[in-house]
């Protein structure tokens, strides 16, 4: 007889949300506008999904804002998103600190331009000690990114001693990584119809739950969230259990 492990029933909200926002460049497109009208008005939908995960008691959002990849388009759309985030960043930040939201980014911000990267290290020391849900914005972000930054860090230490190879696991590898310290996705939401994951959070995602919509970015509204909210709620998260295993406890 397979031992059955008790294991409390899946929970019914995500702690943590990941979200890929595409569409914006097709949106605005469809609308005859320019592509970085697409990506003001995906601000205007990041907004609502903040405030809905915060209502809903979401712990920790992370939304991909720009890729390792999106560096290779055109210099203008480059520059237009940079000068984007710093308004953005000027223009949200004391409402989201009002609602004790902590604000930490993630990627390789060394690339960033000087000002964007002042603003940035503003806001998170203005909302470091803030207790409400986390946002976390990936920035210049990769999956691979992320994993070739924590190796190095970790054979740094190897090479000084802080480190024996031999104590590195997957919870030190782990304590390296843009997410440390907090809990891995447990869904993630992808918009604008492509099926991938797009080089995000590759080891994060290990076990997320994947929900795709055709929706474009900036047209994905409160209802949008709350439908992906209720298919996560339909999943039966099995850890790599089998079905038998998985006994859910009601309480
Ligand atoms: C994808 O649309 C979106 C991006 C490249 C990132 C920009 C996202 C925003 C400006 C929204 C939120 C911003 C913040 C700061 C929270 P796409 O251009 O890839 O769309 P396409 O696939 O239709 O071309």
């Amino acid at each position: 007889m397979v031992p059955r492990s008790r294991i409390a029933p899946p929970p019914v909200l995500p702690r943590h949300v990941a979200i890929i926002m595409d569409g914006n460049g097709r949106w605005a497109l469809a609308g005859g506008k320019a592509r970085l009208a697409g990506h003001r008005a995906g601000v205007r939908a990041a907004r609502t999904v903040v405030r809905g995960c915060l209502e809903a008691g979401v712990d920790v959002l992370t939304l991909f804002a720009f890729s390792s990849e999106n560096w290779q388009r055109p210099a203008d759309e480059v520059n237009g998103l940079m000068r984007l985030f710093v308004e953005v960043l000027q223009r949200e930040i004391d409402e989201l600190h009002a609602n004790g939201i902590q604000l930490r980014l993630i990627g390789a911000r060394e690339h960033l331009p000087e000002i964007l990267r002042r603003r940035i290290a503003a806001a998170e020391t203005r909302t470091a000690a803030n207790t409400g849900m986390t946002l976390v914005l990936a920035v210049a972000y990769g999956g691979r990114w992320d994993l070739v930054q924590a190796t190095r860090r970790l054979a740094a230490k190897a090479r000084t001693g802080d480190l024996a190879p031999e104590d590195i696991d997957e919870t030190v590898l782990g304590r390296h990584l843009a997410l440390a310290g907090l809990p891995a996705p447990d869904l993630l939401v992808r918009t604008g119809g492509e099926r991938r994951i797009s080089n995000f959070l590759l080891w994060d995602l290990a076990y997320t739950e994947l929900c795709f919509t055709d929706v474009l970015w900036p047209a994905f509204g409160a209802d949008d969230l709350a439908a992906a909210l209720e298919f996560f709620r339909s999943r039966q998260r099995r850890f790599g259990r089998t079905d038998e295993q998985v006994e859910v406890v009601a309480d």
